[in-house]
């Protein structure tokens, strides 16, 4: 008789190595299957590498602007191949962590891909590689693809010319012509790297403003400095098609455009991968994704959907803890998923990190609001090493609550402070309970607790 697992995983990306990790960690016994490499889309070809890059474009900056801050550098270049053989290693290290983690933690691990192909009595069977494994709770985590769109020319070259969040990591030459369909956050890190080690870069985006809901007034201003680093942007442009050495398109006027590429980044978004797992013989709804409760549950008791496949946020951190949330309801802990103060950063150099609502949200919902902004060089840190920089802090509050509704960030470690501006949301901390937290100086975060200051009483 075949072993009843407790808990069986499908995919092994952070949502799902988190989820048989916490799980094993609990006591369930824990089998996670991968078809691919553990760590899923964000370590192999996301999050991860991207940073990677990213980081060695900003040393590069760094040491061709090294005069502003008294230090020469002379013969300044990059290695795009040595800059793609670090990324690599880094992404081999992690992908390694996460293998000794699963080892650690006691959690099955099975590099095969896996099928649901019904019930046993009270256990789901998934089968992989002509094995079938039973189990009493199931959590998909199949993540998400690259969505590919029927414009002519797009699938058919797929691949070396037109390249996903996949393909654009491994490029062992800088393209002269780099074209972005898409400003959303894949195709601007990939812009502003690409950019940075000197390729021609343009976007073409089908909205009038890049970045999506970003904050419109900090979107704009990532604009400004991208295109100051050279990068072209076409908004209110749709690209109808794409042959070798262009891409041809329209602007919302009716003018038509073609753009030169030598290589072309398709980043409109992407798809829950709910397809082809077998949820229909187990009975899961399936729409554009898995839909779930703030539990992570399916219509189907017993199967939960986190990370991309259920589509809510598509961020590695909201899977991490939708993980936590499905591991909690299974074992009978009260646990709930909070999506308003989910945080999420855009790391182009300079990054932006936001979270919850917008300005335009709170327009678009009525909601009454005030605002407060102050410019980064604020901050005494910020200064001292940002030299000639620009940056901005936003903070949206509830005009009659007076709790924090929204912190927008677009400067140096907006990523690395926003986290402290999603708790002052997740708390529901007034403007003057917010002020009363001690901010270690000098920080760039402590331009959150000066805007604070910035509304009236
Ligand atoms: P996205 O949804 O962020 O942006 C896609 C953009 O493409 C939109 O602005 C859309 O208007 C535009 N578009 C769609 N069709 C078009 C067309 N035919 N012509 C021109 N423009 C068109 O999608 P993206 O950048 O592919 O990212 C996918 C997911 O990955 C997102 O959910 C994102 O949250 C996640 N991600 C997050 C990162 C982060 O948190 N730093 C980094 C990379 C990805």
């Amino acid at each position: 008789m075949s072993t009843v697992y407790d808990l069986i995983v499908i995919g092994g990306g952070p949502g799902g190595y988190l989820a048989a990790e916490r799980g094993a960690h609990a006591g369930l016994k824990t089998l996670l299957f991968e078809k691919r490499s553990l760590g899923g889309v964000c370590l192999n070809e996301g999050c991860i590498p991207s940073k990677a890059l990213l980081n060695s474009a900003k040393h590069y900056e760094h040491a061709l602007h090294a005069n502003k801050y008294g230090v020469s550098c002379d013969n300044v270049a990059i290695d795009q191949k040595a800059v793609v053989t670090r990324k690599a290693k880094v992404v081999r290290t992690l992908v390694a962590g996460v293998k000794a983690k699963m080892r650690g933690a006691g959690v099955t691990v099975v590099m095969e891909e896996a099928t649901i192909t019904g019930k046993d009595g009270a256990n789901f069977a998934v089968s992989a590689a002509g094995t079938t494994y039973l189990g009493k709770n199931l959590i998909i985590a199949t993540g998400s693809s690259a969505a590919v769109p029927p414009i002519p020319g797009v699938k058919e070259l797929l691949g070396d010319y037109v390249l996903t969040n996949r393909e654009v990591l491994d490029l062992q030459e800088i393209p002269k012509n780099f074209t972005v369909i898409g400003g959303g956050v894949i195709g601007l890190e990939m812009a502003a790297y690409y950019a940075a080690v000197g390729s021609k870069v343009t976007v073409i985006e089908m909205l009038d403003h890049i970045a999506g809901a970003t904050d419109l007034e900090i979107s704009s201003m990532l604009q400004k400095e991208l295109e100051a680093k050279g990068v072209t942007f076409l908004l209110s442009t749709a690209v109808k098609s794409v042959e070798m050495g262009k891409v041809n398109a329209e602007k919302a006027n009716g003018e038509k455009i073609s753009v030169a590429a030598d290589k072309v980044l398709l980043s409109i978004g992407r798809r829950s991968n709910c397809m082809g797992i077998g949820l229909e013989n187990i009975g899961v709804e399936i729409d554009r994704g898995v839909p779930t409760d703030t539990q992570g549950r399916t219509n189907v008791p017993g199967v939960y959907a986190i990370g991309d496949v259920n589509g809510h946020h598509m961020l590695a951190h909201t899977a991490y803890r939708e993980a936590e949330v499905a591991i909690n309801t299974i074992l009978g802990k009260p646990d709930n998923m909070r999506y308003h103060a989910n945080p999420s950063v855009i790391y182009t150099q300079p990054e932006i990190g936001s979270v919850g609502k917008t300005e335009e949200e709170c327009k678009a919902k009525g909601i009454e609001y005030e605002v407060a902004k102050l410019p980064m060089v604020y901050s005494g840190r910020f200064v001292a090493e940002n030299e000639g920089a620009d940056g901005l802090c936003k903070v949206i509050v509830d005009k009659k609550k007076r709790n924090v509704l929204g912190v927008h960030l677009i400067g140096a470690y907006s990523g690395e402070i926003i986290w402290g501006a999603a708790e002052m949301i997740e708390m529901q901390l007034r403007v003057n309970d917010a002020r009363q937290i001690i901010f270690p100086h000098p920080t760039v975060s402590e331009i959150i607790r000066e805007t604070l200051w910035e509304f009236k009483d």
